[in-house]
């Protein structure tokens, strides 16, 4: 073996056990492995690598710049944006990306998948994160959505805009249909990008429904759509966030209509538990998606960070944790069988939404966190350093953690 794991710990499996990487692959899970080179987890915890599945990568680090959000709406932050936008340029955009990455390398993350807003007649951010996606490739995949962050029928020359986004190289179609003018041009917002993804044989990733209002039903004409193009699999709505105002009579027909499609879900809880909810006055509503109610149904759920420190959310540090632990929180996921659903979420559950095998399993991908902690609830209650970071079978990030914030090993007591 190139690399062995030690006395490693694995949710679902009793006792340690060692994991023997080999060509980028998970070559064999058992005691007793001698490896070329060899490191130890000390009986703490391995997970699957994580997949950040949701995040805006062209806005990341430009909290207050030009101006901060002061109400904390997402309309505030959308058009704080479409200013910002107007200054990009390549060297901005890559020293911000690229000192994201680090971070996210850091945090455990393998694979990100980044919107891209594409409502800039330059598309330089799109043509940035391009090279940077090639560039960083073998350290950590990045997969482009062409983003159309003010509307596909309501920005000027959108159509055209993400279509040549596409050309110029993104890997996924999306779309925003609650933020066009009309009801009319946000149905016909999901039938162009299903259409294009049908046409292309490209993913779809569609902002859905990211708003308070419960009259907002698009993900019925994206789960219509996915049924009719036979996309199932291929698309995924993300936010669909006035799910959680709908009556419960109608989110009962919708959730079956999700299942019935195929369609993948992602929420964004850190975005999300600040950005809704802002036009209520108590009480106040969550303005998360139903997550427990879809996964109860069957439908693929993923969890996404959205923002770290752009106009929607000044906080964040690149750390899928974050997102689990407000998903716990705000989700009501505290209960022990909901809380086994959060850690999926960050890792096999996103890489179903990417089509990638991801878990540890012979033959799959050396992707992997070894911890500094023996279990999954110790790992968000405390949310630690990592250990180290593998990637295709070669350490990425090695953190040597302090046992004080850890462990609290070096406290002393008073007597
Ligand atoms: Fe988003």
């Amino acid at each position: 073996m190139e690399l062995v794991i030690k006395d490693a710990r694995i949710t679902g499996r009793e006792g340690l056990t060692d994991i023997g990487l080999e060509g980028g692959e998970i070559a064999s899970i058992q005691p007793g492995l001698k490896g070329e080179k060899e490191i130890s987890a000390e009986g703490n915890l391995v997970s699957p690598s994580f997949y950040e599945i949701h995040i805006h990568l062209d806005a990341i680090l430009t909290e207050g710049d030009p101006r901060p959000n002061q109400s904390g709406s997402l309309w505030e932050g959308i058009s704080i944006w479409a200013e910002r936008v107007k200054r990009l340029t390549p060297e901005d955009i890559r020293a911000r990306v690229l000192k994201a990455l680090r971070w996210f390398v850091a945090h455990g993350v393998t694979h990100i998948r980044s919107h891209v807003d594409i409502c800039d007649p330059s598309l330089v951010a799109m043509k940035t994160l391009v090279e940077i996606k090639k560039e960083a490739a073998g350290l950590i995949d990045l997969q482009l959505v062409a983003f159309p962050q003010l509307g596909i029928f309501s920005f000027d020359g959108g159509e055209e805009l993400l279509q040549r986004a596409l050309e110029m190289g993104a890997d996924v179609v999306g779309g925003i249909p609650h933020y066009e003018h009309t009801r009319e041009y946000g149905v016909q917002d999901v039938k162009f990008a299903l259409d294009l993804a049908h046409r292309t044989g490209l993913l779809a990733d569609i902002h859905c429904d990211e708003t308070d209002d419960d009259q907002s039903r698009f993900l019925e004409t994206m789960a219509a759509e996915t049924i009719r193009l036979k996309l199932g699999g291929r698309v995924a709505a993300s936010h669909t966030t006035a799910m959680h105002s709908y009556n419960n009579a109608y989110a009962d027909k919708i959730i079956s209509l999700v299942k019935k499609s195929g369609m993948h879900v992602i929420s964004n809880p850190p975005d999300n538990s600040v950005l809704q909810g802002r036009f209520d006055h108590y009480p106040i509503r969550r303005g998360l998606t139903r997550v427990k109610e879809l996964l109860a149904a069957g439908v693929n759920v993923a969890a996404g960070h959205d923002s770290v420190m752009d106009p929607w959310y000044p906080m964040g540090a690149g750390d899928p944790l974050h997102t689990a632990f407000i998903l716990l929180h705000y989700g009501m996921m505290s209960g022990r069988q909901d809380r086994q659903h959060l850690f999926p979420m960050l890792t096999s559950r996103p890489a179903a939404i990417w089509g990638n095998p991801h878990g540890l399993e012979a033959g799959n991908p050396a992707d992997l966190i070894v911890w500094p902690v023996p279990t999954e609830d110790d790992a968000l209650r405390t949310i630690p350093p990592r250990r180290y970071v593998i990637k295709r079978g070669r350490i990425v990030a090695e953190t040597k953690p302090e046992k004080s914030l850890v462990l609290g090993e070096t406290v002393k007591f008073l007597r």
